[in-house]
């Protein structure tokens, strides 16, 4: 039988958690976690995902402080703005959504932020303490996916993850993440030759590509846990619906779990976006 596993009630569970956590930090030491949410442009997914974080925020008593910033704000303004919210002693976080508008350097605007408010942990500060095994700044997603992952397979030690995408927010922090819990770790992206053949030998298959349905029945180990990273909205029958990177219906079957989409990582990536924002308050706290 395959487990679907119920990443929107682990969020909630784990979300439970750091709204007591919070509520402790506000009595104990007067301490409210803050995060800073920077959205420049119009991206319409953007603006979704960044209603959802400040929401969950409010839920975990956690403040947020929106800035909303037209398309044609230039790199420079948006920079002076984080290196405002960097001196605020009173924020704890910040978050630039991504993508931002062409015209600005995004590697530019992660490296202005203060690695110790880099909630997102995209900062090559954070990505590199996560290469060499430091305490950073850990990527929310690929965070709550290995907790997923680890909900239904507690020991990881010697198990083959192959990870489907390369990009910096997932593909590479996730790699690093599964040889930190021993796993021989696999990447396989756009120039791969014979991609179907690395994923067949996955104990773990991790799909992180932004393409809907990449993943197939047979490209899957009998037995494997699949891990769904994609949110793509597809339209279909005149309908729109959002579906993952794998092709769930068919590939369900071989797997021993499988993460759903939406109600799968998606809200871990939220959780652990409080989950870090916490975290930077106290260290910050600890310093001050
Ligand atoms: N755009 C897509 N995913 C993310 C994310 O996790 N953080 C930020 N800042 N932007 C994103």
């Amino acid at each position: 039988m395959s487990e679907i596993i119920d990443g929107k009630a682990f969020a909630d569970q784990l979300s439970e958690k750091l709204t007591k956590e919070v509520a402790a930090l506000k009595s104990e030491l007067s301490l409210q976690p803050c995060i800073a949410v920077v959205l420049v442009g119009d991206d319409p997914a953007s603006h979704v995902y960044v209603k959802n974080k400040v929401k969950r925020c409010e839920q975990l008593g956690i403040r947020s402080i929106e800035h909303r910033m037209e398309e044609s704000t230039s790199q420079q303004d948006l920079l002076a703005l984080i290196a405002s919210l960097n001196e605020n002693s009173d924020v704890h976080g910040i978050l630039v959504q991504l993508p931002v508008p062409e015209h600005i350097d995004d590697k530019a605007v992660l490296a202005a932020i203060d690695p110790t408010k880099d909630v997102d942990g995209f900062h090559v500060q954070n990505m590199g303490a996560l290469a060499v095994g430091e305490p950073g700044m850990v990527p929310c997603t690929p965070l709550g996916s290995l907790m997923l992952l680890k909900s239904v397979l507690p020991e990881l030690s010697g198990k083959h993850a192959v990870i489907v995408g390369r990009s910096n927010i997932v593909g590479k922090p996730m790699a690093l993440l599964l040889l930190q819990q021993h796993c021989t770790v696999t990447i396989v992206h756009s120039r791969t030759i014979d991609i179907e053949a690395h994923c067949r030998r996955a104990d773990i298959l991790v799909a992180a590509v932004g393409i809907p349905h990449f993943i197939k029945a047979d490209w899957v180990k009998p037995g494997a846990v699949v891990i769904d990273v994609g949110i793509n909205r597809i339209v279909e029958d005149g309908k729109s619906r959002l579906v993952g990177d794998v092709d769930f219906d068919a590939v369900r079957p071989k797997t021993s779990a499988i993460t759903p989409v939406p109600g799968g990582v998606g809200p871990m990536t939220i959780a652990c976006l409080m989950h870090n924002t916490i975290a930077a308050a106290k260290a910050q706290h600890q310093q001050s």
